[in-house]
């Protein structure tokens, strides 16, 4: 089969006349036989978060009587592990689905596909009652911590509702669990009877981390965490994360835009692209020797310590298509530097090129 598509690629040289609806059909079809396929092999017992080929759409256009006419897929065939203790940055523009991504592993969005397989368990189906277990060892943080506090409560409140929902120590052992949670994540004891309203965006933020760590998750999904903080709180809440995440053996996947954050905190780096992941690697893979022309331009843009190294900056052209409607071929054809007309028309497969090292992209193949 490979083979056989290798050298179907080879022969064409003359696209004026391919049917690119008929490739869109094939592709669409391989990766779904491709998705079956792995949907029936065992779970790797060593992973704490297996995703395979996830997938979620919004609706954006809908009939009277209901039927989608049109939708956006925010996140297209996305597959990785994460190990427990372990790090994943996801990397990207705005709007390349690292959120929803985000949202639907920890089923605050519904799935439109693929499997979701946290600590061994498909949970890919589950209902609320179900996921009620599992809720509490898959946490949140978000961007923004001035809006996810609720006004009216304690800090004490905020951070014991959780503990006593979910039963995690009993109820008169609550207050002294709570104050040594708050103490890991560097709140003073006299902020219990405090509101979130009087406190800066950093000590907000603890404030988040401590709630989201109160039911003793696995795995923390933390989106854009500092993005909103000044620079000179950022580092002081990425190595308290850091810190917590050694004692706590606590799973990140860690969304951020910020490449030298990224760089610090993560084991391996997902970057996305309209939706789909274009390469996954080690953190070394990724910054050492990124394989795909997207994360050379990312991470070109880095700023580099070394007066004495100098980076050739690969500029971007244009704007990031809608997703609602992608380019056919290969996604990032309309920006990509070396674009041949092969990308404007196949999509190129996402393969593993080293160990772990994987990418989308049809100079990889040649
Ligand atoms: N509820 C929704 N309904 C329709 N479209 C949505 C919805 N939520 C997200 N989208 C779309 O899905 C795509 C991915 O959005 P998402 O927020 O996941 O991106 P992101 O990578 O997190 O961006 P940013 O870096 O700006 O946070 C975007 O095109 C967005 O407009
Ligand atoms: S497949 Fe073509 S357009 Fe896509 S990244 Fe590779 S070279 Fe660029
Ligand atoms: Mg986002």
């Amino acid at each position: 089969m490979a083979e056989n598509e290798i050298f179907e690629k080879q022969i064409i040289s003359d696209f004026s006349n391919f049917d690119d609806e008929a490739e869109r059909a094939r592709f669409l079809a391989e990766r779904k036989r491709q998705a079956q396929e792995d949907f029936k092999k065992p779970f790797d017992p060593s992973a704490l978060l297996e995703v395979r080929h996830l997938r979620k759409a919004f609706p954006i256009k809908k009939s009277l009587t209901g039927k989608v006419l049109q939708e956006l897929v925010a996140v297209d065939d996305v597959s990785f592990k994460l190990n427990a203790g372990e790090t994943i940055g996801i990397v990207g523009e705005s709007g390349c689905g690292k959120t929803t991504m985000g949202r639907t592993i920890l089923k605050l969005h519904e799935s439109n596909g693929g499997q979701i397989i946290f600590n061994g368990e498909d949970i890919t189906d589950y209902k609320t009652k179900q996921m009620r277990e599992i809720r509490k060892k898959m946490q949140i943080i978000f961007q923004d911590p001035y809006s996810s506090l609720p006004p009216r409560s304690t800090v004490g409140g905020i951070l014991s509702e959780p503990v006593l929902v979910h039963n995690i120590v009993p109820k008169n052992e609550i207050r002294d669990y709570v104050l040594e949670l708050m103490d890991k994540c560097g709140l003073r004891d006299y902020y219990y009877e405090r509101y979130p309203h009087e406190f800066s965006g950093g000590q907000r933020q603890r404030i988040c981390i401590a709630r989201a760590l109160s039911v003793n998750p696995q795995l923390v999904v933390c989106d854009e965490p500092v993005s909103a903080l000044d620079v000179s709180i950022q580092a002081q809440i990425i190595n308290l994360l850091k810190e917590l995440q050694d004692s706590m053996n606590l799973a990140y996947l860690f969304i951020s835009h910020d490449l030298s954050v990224v760089k610090f905190i993560s084991d391996k780096i997902g970057v996305m692209y309209l939706g789909s992941m274009v390469e996954f690697g080690s953190k070394n893979d990724i910054f050492s020797n990124p394989l795909h022309p997207y994360t050379k331009a990312l991470f070109s843009a880095i700023p580099n310590p070394n007066p004495d190294i100098k980076m050739k900056r690969i500029e971007l052209m244009g704007d990031i298509p809608s997703p609602a409607n992608p380019p056919k071929g290969c996604r990032f054809h309309t920006r990509c530097p070396y674009a041949k007309e092969i990308c404007k028309h196949i999509t190129p497969e996402y393969k593993e090129y080293e160990k772990g090292h994987f990418a989308a992209c049809h100079l990889l193949e040649e």
